[in-house]
């Protein structure tokens, strides 16, 4: 069980990524939702050392997209 859960969005870029890699290795419990579109800057390789992670889940949508981001929360 999770202490608490983070929602990142913009998780695969360059600040998102390193971002999520720092709160998985420093805050022990801490389970985090990527939300992404995948645009020309976002990137999955850029968390390809976490691939198999079970405290870090991948979700693609637009956060403009209303619908589609309360889907994903
Ligand atoms: N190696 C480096 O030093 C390096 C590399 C890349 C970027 N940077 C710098 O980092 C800063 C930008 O980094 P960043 O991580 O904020 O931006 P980014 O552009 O790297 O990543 C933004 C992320 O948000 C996602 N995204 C965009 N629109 C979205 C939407 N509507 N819904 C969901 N996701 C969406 C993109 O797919 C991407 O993964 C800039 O200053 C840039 O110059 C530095």
């Amino acid at each position: 069980m999770s202490d608490f859960a983070v929602v990142v969005t913009g998780g695969c870029g360059f600040i998102g990524s390193n971002f999520i890699r720092l709160l998985l290795r420093d805050v022990p419990g801490t389970v985090v939702l990527n939300i992404d579109l995948l645009t020309y800057a976002g990137n999955p390789a850029n968390l390809a050392d976490l691939a198999g992670n079970d405290r870090l889940v991948f979700h693609r949508c637009d956060i403009a997209d209303r619908e589609s981001l309360e889907r994903a929360l």
